[in-house]
């Protein structure tokens, strides 16, 4: 699958990693920056370069990191299309996908362990979307498309 990866320079160490272990699974990441830990940024750019890739269908799917995971987050979700997933443990990545057909996470390289962060990743990878949600993500939908009010 291919994968986009995007990061701020409190993610970047953590995106890495996780580019290093997609790839170790046989799956394609694609780096989309930042690549200096050193150097400050601003996530922004980044999760929007990933968002649109994934709302473009260049990538399948999209994992974001940065110090927590909610500015990434945060931004990610102002791109049509896109259902961004704050996660952070074994849970979440898997009901972020079946309940919420999710098509990135974010997670927050202060806050998780590589480790757990790697598992994160291959349970969202793993899950599927059941589709008896599907009415709520065409309210969303609704939403994004100006859907004014309540449905
Ligand atoms: C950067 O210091 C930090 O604010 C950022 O990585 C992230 O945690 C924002 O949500």
């Amino acid at each position: 699958m291919r994968v986009g990866l995007g990061a701020d320079h409190a993610g970047c160490g953590l995106k890495d990693a996780l580019a290093v272990h997609l790839a170790a699974r046989g799956h394609e990441p694609v780096d989309f920056g930042t690549g200096d830990p050193a150097v400050s940024v601003d996530y922004p750019r980044f999760a929007e370069a990933v968002a649109r890739a994934v709302a473009a269908g260049e990538v399948e799917l999209g994992i974001l990191c940065c110090g927590t995971g909610i500015g990434m987050s945060i931004t990610a979700n102002k791109v049509t299309g896109i259902r961004a997933a704050l996660v952070h443990d074994a849970t979440t990545p898997r009901l972020a996908r079946e309940h919420n057909d999710a098509n990135i996470i974010a997670m927050g390289a202060r806050l998780i362990a590589p480790a757990l962060a790697a598992e994160l990743v291959d349970t969202f990878l793993a899950a599927t979307f059941e589709q008896r949600h599907q009415r709520r993500l065409d309210l969303i939908s609704g939403i994004e498309s100006g859907r004014r009010g309540p449905a």
